[in-house]
């Protein structure tokens, strides 16, 4: 009998390859190249399904150019690389990996505020810079987390694992805004306060946003937002890129009207703003915060589930648009 065509789009482990293999004929982009728009759809057409990440954009072109394509499993949370309208629309499941990852990204959430906040970064450059000649009673003085207010902008999964750290790991008086309130229940759980976007930014000591991207949150933090944060705030991102205006951001750093930032995600990564690679008070990592190995591992089957469920089993697991 004839497998069904997939193509996975990027490098993975090898054990999730073998699995995919024993249902399908696998096309496997194993060297980790970089393809444009055109390879990708080139290699999309004649396959029933895809397991894609977050850098492979499925929008309508691709989706025209590729009638059989039936379902796109993508081994991140985030799906904002999927045009669902439009794959709604051509009659193509999307899937991404939920809950798998909360833990370990609000992990990541939590260090990247802590290394902020702490001046992590700053002050290992100057060690290893080879400037570290004495004490002195200010040196790299950064901004109190324990006891502060920590604010959280998008208050999913990941935003409330961040909320129990800060609470219940650190004294911290969580505050957080969000599309919708929590029930009183995960409000208590997480013993945090809704409140209005603008008493979070002026509130908050250190802001996480965890909000997922869209037309919406495009730029909802910017300049005017930046100048309503305290001057000794800091900002972490590890939700988008786009979601900051990293220009606006670079400035404000530079200028300190706020402390300092945490980034892991960026506008047009892996591309990052030449400013932000300038400026000392901002902690820069590639894209990491669900990168454990047993995460990723737990992220890769999720999705391949998610293709023999759809496909062989007629189930996925974690739809994104169900019929
Ligand atoms: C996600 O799962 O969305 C993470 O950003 C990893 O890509």
């Amino acid at each position: 009998m004839t497998q069904p065509k997939i193509l996975v789009a990027r490098a993975i482990f090898p054990e999730t390859l073998a699995f995919l293999e024993k249902h399908f004929e696998v096309e496997h982009n194993q060297d980790d190249a970089t393809w444009d728009k055109q390879e990708l759809t080139r290699r999309l057409q004649g396959k029933v399904g895809a397991f894609t990440t977050g850098t492979e954009r499925i929008d309508a072109e691709v989706l025209a150019a590729c009638p059989e394509l039936k379902v796109c499993a993508n081994m991140a949370v985030g799906f904002n690389n999927f045009d669902l309208a439009a794959m709604t629309k051509a009659g193509v499941l999307g899937t991404n990996t939920p809950d798998v990852l909360t833990e370990t990204t609000a992990d990541f959430g939590f260090a990247l505020l802590m290394a902020t906040a702490r001046r992590m970064a700053e002050s290992e450059h100057y060690l290893r810079a080879g400037q570290w000649t004495k004490w002195r009673y200010d040196m790299f003085a950064g901004a109190e987390v324990h006891g502060s207010t920590l604010g959280i902008l998008g208050m999913g999964r990941i935003g409330q694992g961040i909320a129990k750290r800060g609470a219940h790991g650190f004294g911290m008086n969580v505050i957080y805004h969000n599309r919708s309130r929590l029930s009183p229940e995960l409000e208590a759980a997480c013993k945090a306060r809704y409140v209005g976007k603008e008493e979070l930014l002026k509130t908050a000591d250190h802001l996480v946003l965890v909000l997922p991207y869209s037309a919406e949150s495009h730029h909802a933090i910017g300049a005017a937002e930046l100048a309503q944060m305290k001057p000794t705030a800091t900002l972490v991102n590890i939700a988008r890129g786009g979601i900051v205006d990293d220009a606006a951001l670079a400035r404000a750093l530079k200028d300190h009207r706020i402390a300092a930032a945490g980034l892991d995600v960026f506008e047009g990564e892996p591309k990052v703003h030449p400013d932000l690679l300038t400026v000392p008070n901002v902690v820069l990592t590639p894209h990491i915060a669900s990168a454990t190995i047993q995460t990723r591992r737990a992220m890769a089957q999720l999705a391949a589930d998610n293709l023999v469920g759809f496909l062989v089993n007629g189930k996925p697991l974690t739809p994104l648009n169900p019929e």
